[in-house]
């Protein structure tokens, strides 16, 4: 045992000559002194030996352990100090920027739509994207069983014998932000001024033009005497605004069952200032909503009454218009989560 431990002392002062680094003294930690290490072992045998040998042995052993230890020590200390400068850690340096996240651009948008709608009186109103076929279509004045229903290729909420449900029970996802005038009317009173931003749902085959959810900016107008000639006044100043440049406003006539009369808007286009180019495919103009007089039905179905208040809606397409923007040629890059496509707005 003597001569193991004259061995043990041996090899170590041997192997500390050969330590480069802060690791290759933690191997010899590992080696030597730790549970499974070389002396530890040693230790562990010195129990087996007499009480008079043990004593003697083991206060050696103990001494050993201790030059050991005290050696590793010291070089370890000495290599650490004088070592790879790359390893040098300086406080003062600035830190390195971690890569935060930054606001969808078609948020961003709707963000700077919602400042401008505000700066003009109105205020902006959310409703569910799970919404009933009563709030969806009956309320907005859809005939019973009119194609119209299955021309905006809804999507129905599987229920248990949904036939027999009430229009109220029955679930679809929005297909369109307009049934928040109804939620919005039911529940406050005249006059009305307010948008609504929103995701709605459209069951359709994708390509660079048709995704299944996309996002829609509503609008709705109440008062005593609005006319479309409001609406228009509205609308340039909204585009000008959004633009930031000046824009022209034509109203072709249209048809959606909760107006009266029902328009398409097309804006004169903002690449080509309506002289025609590929935007617009060279008309000069560029469609960028449905909307027309508040229909009384629907002004009836939300409590309000026609008699005395009428007014303007209108719906667009989100998406595209940012698409117009910022020409975007594929709508799927809003939601395919593709940072590089992110990362440059
Ligand atoms: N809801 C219509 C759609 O999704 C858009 C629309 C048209 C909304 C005319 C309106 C409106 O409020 O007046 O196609």
């Amino acid at each position: 045992m003597e001569k193991e431990l004259k061995e043990i002392s041996q090899d170590i002062r041997k192997e500390i000559a050969l330590c480069k680094d802060i690791d290759d003294f933690w191997l010899l930690h590992k080696k030597y002194l730790s549970k499974e290490g070389r002396l530890s072992i040693l230790f562990q045998s010195l129990k087996k030996l007499s009480t008079d040998k043990r004593a003697s042995l083991g206060s050696e052993a103990n001494r050993i352990k201790k030059e050991l230890t005290d050696l590793i020590k010291t070089k370890e200390i000495k290599v650490d100090q004088s070592s790879n400068l790359d390893d040098y850690f300086d406080p003062t340096l600035p830190g390195k920027k971690p890569a935060i996240g930054h606001i969808h651009p078609l948020t961003k948008s709707i963000n700077r739509a919602k400042m401008i709608f505000e700066g003009m009186g109105f205020s902006t109103i959310e409703g569910p994207e799970l919404e009933d076929e009563w709030h969806n279509f009956d309320a907005l004045n859809f005939p019973k069983d009119h194609p119209a229903r299955e021309m905006q290729d809804t999507l129905f909420i599987k229920q248990k014998n949904r036939e027999k449900l009430l229009e109220k029970e029955r679930l679809v996802m929005r297909t369109h932000t307009s049934p928040v005038q109804i939620r919005y009317m039911l529940t406050h009173k005249p006059p009305f001024r307010i948008i609504v931003p929103g995701r709605v749902f459209r069951n359709e085959a994708t390509d660079a033009s048709h995704e299944v959810n996309f996002y829609q900016i509503e609008g709705l107008m109440i008062d005593k005497d609005i006319s479309v000639a409001n609406f228009k006044a509205i609308m340039e100043n909204f585009w000008q605004s959004f633009y930031g440049k000046k824009v022209k406003i034509r109203l072709r006539p249209s048809f959606f069952p909760f107006t009266e009369p029902s328009f398409e808007v097309d804006m004169s286009c903002t690449s080509c200032k309506g002289r025609g180019c590929s935007v617009c495919s060279k008309t000069g103009w560029l469609e960028v909503m449905g909307a027309g007089m508040v229909h009384p039905n629907v002004l009836k179905n939300s409590g309000v009454d026609p008699k005395k208040w009428q007014g303007f809606a209108f719906g667009m397409g989100w998406d595209r218009i940012v698409m117009m923007k910022y020409s975007i040629d594929d709508v799927r890059l809003f939601y395919g989560g593709d940072l590089r496509f992110l990362k440059q707005f």
